[in-house]
Protein backbone atom coordinates (compact mmCIF):
# COMPACT_ATOMS: atom_id res chain seq x y z
CA UNK A 1 0.00 0.00 0.00
CA UNK A 2 1.14 3.42 -0.75
CA UNK A 3 1.50 5.67 2.37
CA UNK A 4 -0.43 8.32 1.85
CA UNK A 5 -1.88 9.61 5.47
CA UNK A 6 -1.15 10.13 9.02
CA UNK A 7 -3.38 7.18 9.22
CA UNK A 8 -1.66 4.70 6.70
CA UNK A 9 1.30 5.30 8.24
CA UNK A 10 -0.09 3.97 11.66
CA UNK A 11 -1.61 1.42 9.79
CA UNK A 12 1.90 0.30 8.22
CA UNK A 13 3.59 0.36 11.16
CA UNK A 14 1.18 -1.50 12.89
CA UNK A 15 2.17 -4.10 10.83
CA UNK A 16 5.41 -3.73 11.39
CA UNK A 17 5.14 -4.08 15.00
CA UNK A 18 2.39 -7.23 14.63
CA UNK A 19 5.07 -8.83 12.10
CA UNK A 20 7.66 -8.39 14.96
CA UNK A 21 5.80 -10.05 17.69
CA UNK A 22 4.83 -13.03 15.90
CA UNK A 23 8.32 -13.70 15.18
CA UNK A 24 9.40 -12.99 18.49
CA UNK A 25 7.25 -15.32 19.76
CA UNK A 26 8.50 -18.40 17.71
CA UNK A 27 11.73 -17.68 18.85
CA UNK A 28 11.22 -16.72 22.51
CA UNK A 29 10.55 -20.70 22.99
CA UNK A 30 14.18 -21.72 21.87
CA UNK A 31 15.63 -18.47 24.12
CA UNK A 32 13.91 -20.14 27.17
CA UNK A 33 15.00 -24.06 26.13
CA UNK A 34 18.86 -22.64 25.89
CA UNK A 35 18.91 -20.50 28.72
CA UNK A 36 20.61 -21.70 32.09
CA UNK A 37 19.69 -18.99 34.50
CA UNK A 38 16.58 -20.25 36.35
CA UNK A 39 15.36 -16.43 36.41
CA UNK A 40 16.30 -15.70 32.99
CA UNK A 41 14.49 -19.06 31.81
CA UNK A 42 11.46 -18.05 34.22
CA UNK A 43 11.32 -14.12 32.66
CA UNK A 44 11.92 -15.48 28.91
CA UNK A 45 8.70 -17.64 29.34
CA UNK A 46 6.73 -15.05 31.48
CA UNK A 47 7.52 -12.77 28.68
CA UNK A 48 6.49 -15.31 25.68
CA UNK A 49 3.10 -15.95 27.17
CA UNK A 50 2.88 -11.52 27.39
CA UNK A 51 3.68 -11.96 23.55
CA UNK A 52 0.83 -13.87 22.97
CA UNK A 53 -1.32 -11.15 25.26
CA UNK A 54 0.26 -8.44 23.31
CA UNK A 55 -0.55 -9.87 19.78
CA UNK A 56 -4.39 -10.52 20.66
CA UNK A 57 -4.24 -6.42 21.46
CA UNK A 58 -2.59 -5.49 17.88
CA UNK A 59 -5.49 -7.85 16.39
CA UNK A 60 -7.80 -5.21 18.71
CA UNK A 61 -6.19 -2.31 17.13
CA UNK A 62 -6.25 -4.08 13.75
CA UNK A 63 -10.78 -3.97 14.28
CA UNK A 64 -10.38 -0.66 15.52
CA UNK A 65 -8.94 0.62 12.68
CA UNK A 66 -10.75 -1.21 10.49
CA UNK A 67 -8.15 -2.94 8.50
CA UNK A 68 -7.48 -6.60 8.68
CA UNK A 69 -4.68 -7.96 11.21
CA UNK A 70 -1.90 -8.31 8.61
CA UNK A 71 1.93 -8.15 9.53
CA UNK A 72 4.64 -6.42 7.28
CA UNK A 73 8.56 -8.38 6.62
CA UNK A 74 10.74 -5.90 9.13
CA UNK A 75 14.32 -6.37 8.75
CA UNK A 76 15.22 -4.91 11.68
CA UNK A 77 13.71 -7.51 13.85
CA UNK A 78 15.09 -10.15 11.52
CA UNK A 79 18.47 -8.89 11.74
CA UNK A 80 18.11 -9.02 15.67
CA UNK A 81 16.81 -12.29 16.02
CA UNK A 82 19.38 -13.75 13.81
CA UNK A 83 21.79 -12.13 16.31
CA UNK A 84 20.31 -14.06 18.73
CA UNK A 85 20.12 -17.45 17.23
CA UNK A 86 23.79 -16.59 15.82
CA UNK A 87 24.52 -16.67 19.57
CA UNK A 88 22.45 -19.80 21.11
CA UNK A 89 23.82 -21.59 18.03
CA UNK A 90 27.90 -20.38 18.69
CA UNK A 91 28.54 -20.07 21.85
CA UNK A 92 29.52 -22.90 24.34
CA UNK A 93 30.16 -21.70 27.64
CA UNK A 94 26.39 -21.41 29.55
CA UNK A 95 26.89 -18.09 31.46
CA UNK A 96 28.41 -16.50 28.50
CA UNK A 97 25.36 -17.84 26.44
CA UNK A 98 22.61 -16.22 29.32
CA UNK A 99 24.69 -13.07 28.83
CA UNK A 100 24.55 -13.30 24.66
CA UNK A 101 20.73 -14.41 25.73
CA UNK A 102 19.99 -11.55 27.65
CA UNK A 103 21.98 -8.75 25.43
CA UNK A 104 19.71 -9.81 22.22
CA UNK A 105 16.12 -10.21 24.49
CA UNK A 106 17.23 -6.59 25.24
CA UNK A 107 17.61 -5.72 21.80
CA UNK A 108 14.59 -6.74 21.22
CA UNK A 109 12.80 -5.02 24.02
CA UNK A 110 14.13 -1.89 23.00
CA UNK A 111 12.95 -2.10 19.15
CA UNK A 112 9.27 -2.62 20.99
CA UNK A 113 9.92 -0.21 23.02
CA UNK A 114 10.74 2.48 20.15
CA UNK A 115 7.81 1.24 17.88
CA UNK A 116 5.17 1.17 20.32
CA UNK A 117 6.28 4.54 21.37
CA UNK A 118 6.00 5.80 17.81
CA UNK A 119 2.73 4.35 17.39
CA UNK A 120 1.15 5.48 20.81
CA UNK A 121 2.36 9.33 19.78
CA UNK A 122 0.89 9.07 15.98
CA UNK A 123 -2.70 7.79 18.13
CA UNK A 124 -2.37 10.67 19.58
CA UNK A 125 -2.14 12.88 16.87
CA UNK A 126 -4.74 10.81 15.29
CA UNK A 127 -7.54 11.13 17.99
CA UNK A 128 -7.68 7.36 18.04
CA UNK A 129 -7.79 7.25 21.95
CA UNK A 130 -9.41 3.79 21.65
CA UNK A 131 -5.91 2.04 20.31
CA UNK A 132 -3.67 4.17 22.65
CA UNK A 133 -5.03 2.06 25.69
CA UNK A 134 -3.86 -1.30 23.46
CA UNK A 135 -0.83 0.25 22.93
CA UNK A 136 0.34 1.39 26.16
CA UNK A 137 -0.68 -2.02 27.59
CA UNK A 138 1.94 -3.43 25.43
CA UNK A 139 4.56 -0.81 25.92
CA UNK A 140 4.29 -1.77 29.68
CA UNK A 141 4.92 -5.40 29.67
CA UNK A 142 7.76 -4.25 27.04
CA UNK A 143 9.77 -1.84 29.65
CA UNK A 144 9.22 -4.34 32.25
CA UNK A 145 10.58 -7.27 30.88
CA UNK A 146 13.58 -4.85 29.28
CA UNK A 147 14.15 -3.99 33.09
CA UNK A 148 13.71 -7.21 34.53
CA UNK A 149 16.42 -8.66 31.92
CA UNK A 150 18.28 -5.73 33.50
CA UNK A 151 18.10 -6.86 36.79
CA UNK A 152 18.92 -10.16 36.25
CA UNK A 153 22.10 -9.55 33.97
CA UNK A 154 23.26 -7.21 36.86
CA UNK A 155 22.23 -9.91 39.67
CA UNK A 156 23.63 -13.03 38.55
CA UNK A 157 24.94 -13.59 34.79
CA UNK A 158 27.18 -11.07 34.06
CA UNK A 159 28.89 -11.18 37.12
CA UNK A 160 29.70 -15.51 36.62
CA UNK A 161 30.57 -14.51 32.78
CA UNK A 162 33.66 -12.54 33.83
CA UNK A 163 34.70 -14.69 36.68
FE1 LIG B 1 6.23 -7.72 22.51
FE1 LIG C 1 8.93 -7.82 24.37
Amino acid sequence: MTVKTMEDLFVETLKDIYYAEKQILKTLPAMVKKAGDTKLKDALETHRQETEGQIDRLEQVFKLMDVPARGKKCEAIEGIIAEAKEHMQDIEDPEVLDAGIIGSAQAVEHYEITRYGTLIAWAKQLGRDDAIELLEANLEEEKNADMLLSRIAEATVNEKAAA
